[in-house]
């Protein structure tokens, strides 16, 4: 990260905490500011007194007006206390089991079950109430939210936690809201419940590299995004940068993300099933498979910023102004690490054929002389 002297730093040092850090500190628990959580399974929580359970919030210190997340644990046969929020939240079940019930202001209410594993949204502005279903295990989950943007905007409490507005066009009380139908628009399914995030079937995107599959899903019709990417073995996705608060949580797989602001060094960050990375705002990032078995990792987000065709900057090529590096502008240095990565395993590298693939669709370099065909 960029430093400045002290000196410069205490002259902003009563603007530097946020109305969201205020309310954390408040609620009596802390905020990983890194954008690197070696295992969310095993991260260490604080009683979270006003809710119940546990908890520890994430919010990266150099994007700390873009969405968060946090960690709770709710322990066996225990609840967490109802709540309302302006804000969407997206979840991930990291372990254990359990039921949510949600309800709308006009008493509308419906109460569903899920176990480790499971993606659901809570429709905006509802009450939700999460149980433990087993009275041995803790059961585990984390929430992505864009609380930082709204407590930071409203900075009122009360609007935030107990505004009576009901969102009917969100939610009204289907009895079906949170079964595991869903209707697929291209890459998109619209759904508002995954059973098994790890073993949910994918679709075919030649597109970020090495054959990978991919979903996207639009769920509780809000305005989070989230997708599922998996790569084979022996293969890698293409560096790419985007906006900040993109939470890539592991699902399955071994390997290691690199990651650098632009101009500096990469910086190498070992992933198992359960860690989590956040890359900073426009930072590259590029995810490498060194396991025996696919990798799958899901992504929790923001919109990300998209060109006038409403194609995501960081699918496009960065020789033709996107976010995205081709396979053919990355260095040899990129290329050793992940043989030896592999080598450990007894494993090599299977990206020749992506390499190719890449070739006849390669935007030109920019600044290279267009190839003229010679006169006859
Ligand atoms: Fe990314």
């Amino acid at each position: 990260m960029t430093q400045v002297s002290e000196e410069m730093a205490n002259k902003f040092a009563t603007e530097k905490e946020t109305p969201y850090e205020r309310w954390v500190k408040s609620e009596g628990l802390d905020i990983i500011p890194a954008h690197y959580v070696p295992n969310l399974r095993h991260v260490a929580l604080k009683p979270w007194a006003s809710r119940g359970g546990k908890a520890v919030f994430i919010n990266h210190e150099a994007s700390r007006h873009s969405n968060d997340a946090y960690v709770c644990e709710i322990p066996p046969g225990g609840k967490l206390a109802p709540r309302k929020q302006m804000f969407e939240e997206m979840i991930l079940v990291l372990g254990g089991r359990g039921s949510t019930k949600i309800w709308n202001e006009s008493g509308k209410n419906i109460t569903f079950e899920w176990k480790a594993g499971a993606i659901f949204a809570i429709p905006l502005n509802c009450h939700h109430q999460h149980f433990n279903g087993s009275g041995q295990e803790p059961a585990r989950f984390i929430g992505m939210t864009f609380a930082p943007q709204v407590m930071n905007m409203y900075g009122n409490l009360d609007f935030v936690f107990n505004c009576p507005f009901e969102f009917t066009d969100r939610f009204n009380g289907e009895p079906d809201y949170f079964s595991t139908k869903g209707e697929q628009k291209g890459f998109l399914l619209q759904t508002n419940y995954v059973a098994d995030a790890v073993n949910l079937p994918l679709i075919s995107a030649k597109e970020r590299g090495a054959g990978g599959g991919h979903i996207r899903f639009n769920m509780a019709r809000g305005s989070l995004a989230s997708h599922i990417s998996q790569f084979p073995v022996g293969t890698y996705k293409k560096g790419h940068r985007h906006g900040p608060g993109a939470h890539v949580i592991v699902l399955s797989g071994e390997g290691y993300s690199l990651m650098w602001p632009e101009g500096g060094e990469p910086t190498r960050y070992d992933w198992e099933p359960g860690t989590l990375i956040v890359p900073p705002n426009l930072w590259f990032h590029q995810h490498f498979n060194t396991g025996p078995t696919p990798a799958r990792y899901l992504a929790l987000k923001y919109a990300s910023p998209r060109n006038a065709q409403g194609v995501p900057m960081s699918w496009i090529s960065s020789r033709v102004g996107g976010y995205q590096i081709d396979y053919a502008d990355e260095s040899n240095a990129v290329r050793d690490m992940f043989a030896a990565g592999l080598a450990r395993h007894g494993l090599k590298s299977a990206m020749e054929p992506a390499y190719e693939a890449e070739l006849p669709t390669l935007p030109p370099k920019p600044g290279a002389k267009p190839v003229v065909a010679a006169a006859i």
